[in-house]
């Protein structure tokens, strides 16, 4: 039977931080995959809090333990299954495993990410690292003294490898099937299209690892996302920031975007993660009165994971990449996009103004300042202060103007010319901030 219109009945227990008092709430929480309705129950006072209500924009997959909803623009966290009929039948379906982009392969990550998604595999968490030689050794201690242990440790600490948490039916198994033989030769002949087959050069160059059983896969799991011993690779200078945004993660189109980025520009750090509204509304702030999409793009970005990017110029990284990259992601508004200039990112992927797919640093002198807003909480993980802030003037900040008019008939882009205004709240004066948004450990 197909388990999305089975006719039953799921419970979770959610969560709810009340952004203005702190209180958090917790729910349990019904959908019915009938009709897409669901209901809630506040558990505390016994109370019916949400009445059944058709719910189309939700769909059963979504619904995981530790995954985040939207729901009337309150994000509900998925703590628990709420009853024991819910935890039989989608325990199974909802297998997790630790996915690993090794440093042979992070130049192919969005081609990876792309066939995660193709395959159904729903990426839970993301976070790429850079880890020491003792690192490596941990992470590998089963392999300890076997005869490619150095070879492999050395591989694994020379650059920075992408681990993700992978949740599916049977995502263990059909991970182990996409990455095919351990041998990237081997593959080749006996698995053509598997990723080793495609992207691995050895048997110790093999692109990608994957968890060999169920307590391998919590333990590497936990490795990544729950000690969060590991190092921070973003640099903090001649930056700019990339968020692939809520509903292009939700399309599947990530590794497609990923792909373009890479192409062109380093990736020097990589997070999934989500802004509250209120955090997403003080990433934004600066947009404030200036851009009539304000709220609706703080919504947007608030409304489930992102993927966040700090990046590079891949010629010569002291440069400050900000304007080039604004280039390759195109006018903000994809109509625009798609007539003045179709090869960029927003043309491609992007459906309207707010979700315009990616959102890229505006100004040269924020790309620091965004990527520490999004990657500060590195810094908290290894005990090391943060870079000190060069003090600026308050910015009269120039906004992407979605008008036309800043396009030159001949389709080149000059520059962000309207919607001048002083920032009320001065991006570029203001502290470093904490990182207020959730990574999902
Ligand atoms: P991975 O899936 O990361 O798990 C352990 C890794 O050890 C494996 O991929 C390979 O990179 C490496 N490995 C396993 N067997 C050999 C071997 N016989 N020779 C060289 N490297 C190996």
């Amino acid at each position: 039977m197909d388990i999305k219109n089975d006719g039953a009945r799921y419970a979770f227990v959610v969560r709810w931080s009340d952004p203005m008092t702190q209180i958090v709430w917790k729910y349990q929480f019904m959908y019915h995959t009938s009709d897409r309705s669901i209901e809630m129950y506040e558990m505390k006072n016994q109370k019916t809090f949400l009445k059944r209500v058709a719910y189309p924009a939700l769909a059963l997959e979504q619904l995981y333990i530790g995954s985040t909803i939207l729901v009337y623009s309150r994000q509900l966290f998925i703590e628990d299954y709420g009853d024991d009929f819910t935890r039989k039948h989608l325990r199974g379906l909802q297998e997790t495993t630790l996915a690993m982009i090794k440093p042979d392969a992070f130049q192919h990550t969005g081609q990876i990410l792309e066939c995660i998604t193709a395959n159904g595999l729903l990426i839970k968490n993301l976070r790429m690292c850079q880890l020491s030689v003792p690192q490596a050794e941990e992470f590998y201690k089963c392999h300890r003294g076997k005869p490619f242990f150095p070879c492999l440790t050395q591989l694994i600490a020379s650059g920075p490898v992408v681990a993700m948490e992978l949740v599916g039916e049977n995502a263990l198994c059909r991970w182990r099937m996409l990455l095919g033989p351990t041998s990237a030769e081997v593959a080749r002949i006996k698995a053509p299209s598997s990723i080793r087959a495609q992207f691995g050069t050895d048997c110790t160059r093999n692109a990608c690892h994957g968890s060999d059983s169920h307590e391998s896969a919590r333990l590497e799991t936990c490795f990544f996302f729950i000690d969060r011993k590991l190092g921070m690779c973003a640099r903090f200078r001649n930056c700019s920031v990339a968020i692939v945004k809520p509903h292009a993660v939700t399309a599947g189109s990530a590794g497609a975007i990923i792909n373009r980025v890479m192409e062109n520009f380093d990736v020097t750090a990589m997070e999934l993660a989500q802004f509250t509204r209120a955090t997403a509304m003080e990433f934004y702030e600066v947009y404030r009165g200036i851009v009539p999409d304000f709220l609706a793009m703080t919504f947007e970005l608030g409304s489930g994971d992102f993927i966040a990017m700090e990046i590079a110029d891949k010629q010569n990284p002291c440069m400050n990449p900000v304007n080039k990259f604004r280039d390759l992601c195109g006018p903000a508004d994809p109509c625009i996009a798609r007539s003045l200039r179709p090869h960029t990112i927003r043309a491609e992927f992007g459906i309207n103004k707010v979700k315009n797919a990616i959102h890229c640093t505006d100004l040269e002198e924020d790309g620091e300042l965004e990527s520490q807003y999004i990657f500060m909480h590195e810094y908290a993980l290894d005990g090391r202060a943060p870079p000190a802030l060069v003090s600026k003037a308050p910015c009269t900040r120039k906004i992407e103007s979605t008008d036309s008019s800043e396009y030159s008939s001949s389709g080149t882009c000059s520059g962000t010319t309207s919607g001048s205004s002083s920032c009320s709240s001065s991006q570029s004066d203001r502290g470093p901030p904490p990182p207020r948004f959730s990574c999902r450990a």
